[in-house]
């Protein structure tokens, strides 16, 4: 996999500028931790001997058992400024999972939290699914829109799921001048590792096509995002590496 210089630039994990890891010194708060993400990214960090704080709802400790003699927990809703300003203190990267539940501003006030209480020089990176765009010049299936739309409204209409919160959380994300990065996942699959996943910066590139990666490597990609500068203020929208779409990319 190479990086290009085009505006659909296309990256194998390989191709960006690493910051040195620093093993154990490195400090990683995970948002959102007690999640199936949240918990791929909890063992990812610590297998490369990071030291762990992860934040969940209090219901949800319980979830994060066979980690609870690894990891440093907060309980609390995540976009609780306090819960999120004492677990980001000291951390030189934040995880964070960006999730639309509810109709009271969680995925917006969860970045809000970020963007205001980090440490000015964290990393910090963000989940969310291909349907966010930063720049407008994604290119979406019939099928993804109609899921947004449709699928979308009936979510919000039961007030389970505001899809529109999600934007607006990323929007502000975009606008900050943080060291951040949006990972947008494809359609998820659970599965052992492929390996960290590819990434172009719009959906519609025909490296995307195969739409899967596993749940695991999205999690990968999350926490090698936070030592990788390539990745600095970009939106990678991800696919497995092993996928047909990447493989006749690589070949
Ligand atoms: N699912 C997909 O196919 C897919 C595809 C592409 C991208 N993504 C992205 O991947 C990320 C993880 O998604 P996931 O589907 O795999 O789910 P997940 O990892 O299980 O994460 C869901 C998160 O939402 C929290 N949550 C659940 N119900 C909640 C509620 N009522 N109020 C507040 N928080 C609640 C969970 O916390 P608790 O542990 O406390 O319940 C957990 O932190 C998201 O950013 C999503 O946009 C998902």
């Amino acid at each position: 996999m190479h990086e290009s210089a085009s505006d659909s630039a296309v990256s194998g994990p390989q191709a960006g500028r690493y910051t040195e890891a620093r093993g154990s010194d490195m400090k990683i708060c995970i948002i959102g931790a007690s999640g199936k993400l949240g918990q791929y990214m909890t063992q990812h960090a610590l297998d490369r001997g990071y030291e762990v704080v992860g934040v969940c709802r209090t219901q949800s400790v319980p979830k994060l058992e066979r980690f609870a003699e690894r990891i440093t927990i907060v309980p609390g809703p995540t976009n609780d400024p306090e819960v999120i300003a004492q677990a980001v203190r000291g951390c030189d990267g934040v995880l964070t999972v960006l999730a639309p539940w509810g109709m009271d501003d969680y995925a917006s006030g969860t970045a809000q939290a970020v963007l205001d209480h980090a440490e000015p020089r964290a990393r910090l990176v963000f989940s969310c699914g291909w349907h966010i765009t930063r720049d407008g010049k994604d290119v979406y299936s019939i099928k993804l829109k109609a899921l947004v739309k449709i699928g979308g409204f009936f979510a919000r209409l039961a007030r389970v799921v505001d899809l529109d919160d999600q934007v607006e959380a990323c929007n502000r994300i975009f606008a900050s001048d943080s060291r951040w990065t949006v990972v947008r996942g494809s359609d998820l699959e659970e599965g052992p590792s492929e390996g960290v996943p590819v990434w172009s910066r719009h959906v519609g590139d025909p490296i995307l096509q195969s739409n899967r990666t596993r749940r695991t490597d999205f999690a990968l990609f999350m926490v090698d995002a936070v030592t990788n500068d390539a990745l600095v203020q970009e939106a990678p929208a991800i696919v497995s590496r092993t996928s047909p779409s990447a493989q006749r990319h690589a070949s």
